[in-house]
């Protein structure tokens, strides 16, 4: 009996040093693998239980058992301290003083800016925004817009067509219809949105671009009223100094039909530049009467302008692909 209470103690002493020197919590689980686990040095010492007389048995087994438990106790306290040491390592380790971790910062598109000024500049003349599909139809995009059959815009060529014959719009005057559609007189809205031509790409044209469209129908409307907002607008987007030019034009949807150039003084030679920023017109008697409207009672102008023209004029951005090429170098200069 001796025997086995001398090796236990032992066995107790030896755990308990090496417990003591454990630092870390893999090293303190060792030791219970070591000592109390099932192949431990305890399992194995019970083994001389055999040579203890029969009725010192129970005494040697609660022995070994206080002893089992006085390990187990010590490697709890022991990975408990070791914890508690680590987390203040670590509260140390932080250091207040050092600045944040800054998270970049994202920003808007010069073509959503550009977008959303050009939005404000209208509403504050009363329009107000609406919105039709990328993807329209012939009779929106081409017919109620009074564009015979044989036009070349139809043409392959310059529209991209679907499988199903629908197609991706190729300007935002569809959306004029669908709004005329849904309401009568007074209409007094602007569209902006993504348009798609078979272009082939180069500084000044890309496969997809922007448009902002504008409607206006009512009882005597006219063209004074047209270049007094196109006026407008160019002060409030270009500034005061910006001169406006409408020159005759031909659009089908529109009868007279104009361009509206912006100027800018060159700062290089003081020469003047123009600039073409939007087709524009009185809207066709026709376009009127596809929707059902009384031509003889209302008039109405429409105005279509490129979104990125304007963008690049705003920011002298020299080649329209940049606006599309999502590279960061040129996109975090805005
Ligand atoms: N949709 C024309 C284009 O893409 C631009 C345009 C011209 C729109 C005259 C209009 C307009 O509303 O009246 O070239």
């Amino acid at each position: 009996m001796s025997d086995l209470t001398t090796t236990l103690t032992d066995l107790c002493q030896e755990a308990l040093a090496a417990l003591e020197s454990a630092n870390d919590p893999e090293a303190a689980e060792d030791v219970r693998v070591r000592f109390i686990g099932r192949k431990g040095s305890l399992t194995a010492a019970m083994k001389q239980m055999g040579s203890v007389a029969p009725e010192d048995r129970p005494r040697g087994g609660q022995f070994a058992n206080q002893i089992k438990q006085q390990i187990t106790q010590a490697i709890e306290a022991r990975l408990e301290e070791l914890s508690r040491a680590a987390s203040q390592a670590e509260a140390h380790a932080f250091d207040v003083t050092l600045p944040g971790r800054r998270r970049p910062l994202g920003r808007k598109h010069p073509l959503s800016r550009i977008t959303e000024e050009c939005i404000e500049v209208f509403r504050r003349m009363g329009f107000v925004v609406a919105d039709g599909p990328d993807i329209e139809d012939e009779y929106h995009n081409f017919d109620a817009l009074n564009t015979p059959n044989d036009h070349p815009s139809r043409d392959i060529q310059d529209t991209f067509y679907l499988p199903d014959g629908k197609l991706l719009r190729t300007q935002t005057s569809p959306v004029q219809i669908r709004v005329m559609e849904r309401q009568q007189p007074p209409v007094r809205i602007v569209a902006p949105g993504r348009c798609f031509r078979r272009d082939t790409p180069d500084a000044t044209h890309g496969m997809n671009f922007h448009q902002i469209e504008g409607l206006y129908v009512d009882e005597g409307v006219s063209l004074a009223d047209l270049k007094g907002v196109l006026m407008t607008f160019a002060r409030e987007v270009f500034g005061d100094n910006v001169r406006i030019r409408l020159r005759p034009h031909f659009f089908p949807f529109t009868e007279p039909s104009i361009e509206c150039d912006v100027s800018f003084r060159k700062q290089a030679d003081g020469s003047d530049q123009w600039l073409e920023i939007a087709g524009a017109g009185m809207v066709d008697p026709h376009v009127l009467e596809a929707v059902g409207y009384d031509s003889e009672r209302y008039t109405g102008y429409a105005f279509g302008m490129g979104i990125d023209r304007i963008a690049m004029i705003r920011y002298q951005i020299t080649d329209i692909r940049l606006l599309y090429e999502n590279d960061l170098r040129f996109l975090s200069q805005f």
